[in-house]
């Protein structure tokens, strides 16, 4: 079985005493164990190494982003290899954020996959369409692009969990039916199997990312295919807490 991941991405949010607070909140709850969810937040590069030094050990810590190769002359980047060197285990890689205000291509992003994944990161991969790509029936064909993108730069998907984040879905407070995550992580599932094999279409874990919060998680977790939940606003407060729940 695919072990239930919960992410909790920060994004660009929070003060010193905000951090300490949700941290206190985060260790203080009671949650199913590890070997039954896998959680993971990411705070913004500056708070990284401040949340992992207070964060329960059985929390994970992840970057949002990070260079694409080898680091070096590349001012106000962050390479893999100093997440590394900072114990940080965890990337997210092609959020949607990235692909559309700083312009990462399928490409681009694809290399940042691979470079992260051979300095032993593991990597949150993210895919999704916009509105205006599903209203024109284009989704799918969208989705195996950036997804096919990523698979031209990997060797092992061990280590990547994908996420399926809508863009019309994110912060916007219409998160996908059921009925639509579950389509969409079906038809990634059917592309890993028909193009990287069985065994991985069988054990990547499939999250939905996008307006996930403590009333809308747990239906979306009983759908076959979702395997967890990449989580914005409502990860920086307690209802992040049910998230994690939802996976029993
Ligand atoms: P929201 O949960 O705020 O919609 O954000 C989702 C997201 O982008 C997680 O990466």
């Amino acid at each position: 079985g695919r072990k239930f991941f919960v992410g909790g991405n920060w994004k660009c949010n929070g003060t010193i005493s905000e951090v300490k607070k949700i941290v206190t909140i985060l260790n203080e709850a009671e949650v199913p164990s590890e070997d039954v969810v896998e959680v993971v937040v990411s705070p913004p590069f500056v708070f990284l190494s401040y949340v992992k030094s207070l964060l329960r050990s059985d929390f994970q810590v992840a970057a949002q982003n990070c260079w694409v190769r080898r680091g070096g002359a590349f001012t106000g980047e962050i390479s893999a290899e100093m997440l590394v060197n900072l114990g940080i285990p965890w990337v997210i890689i092609g959020h949607s954020e990235r692909r559309q205000i700083l312009n990462e291509s399928n490409e681009f992003v694809g290399e940042k996959v691979g470079y992260a994944l051979s300095q032993g990161l593991k990597v949150i991969a993210c895919v999704g369409e916009t509105l205006e790509q599903r209203e024109s029936g284009t989704t799918v064909t969208v989705v195996a692009t950036q997804i096919n993108a990523i698979a031209d730069k990997v060797s092992s998907w061990e280590n990547i969990v994908l996420a399926y984040e809508p863009v019309w879905a994110i912060g916007t407070g219409k998160v996908a039916t059921p009925a639509q995550a579950q389509e969409v992580h079906f038809e990634l599932r059917k592309w890993l199997q028909g193009n990287v094999g069985a065994e991985v279409a069988a054990s990547t874990r499939i999250i939905y990312g996008g307006s996930v919060n403590g009333a809308n998680c747990k239906e979306l977790s009983t759908q076959p295919d979702v395997d967890g939940f990449l989580v914005g606003g409502a990860s920086l407060k307690p209802e992040f807490i049910d998230i994690i729940k939802s996976a029993t």
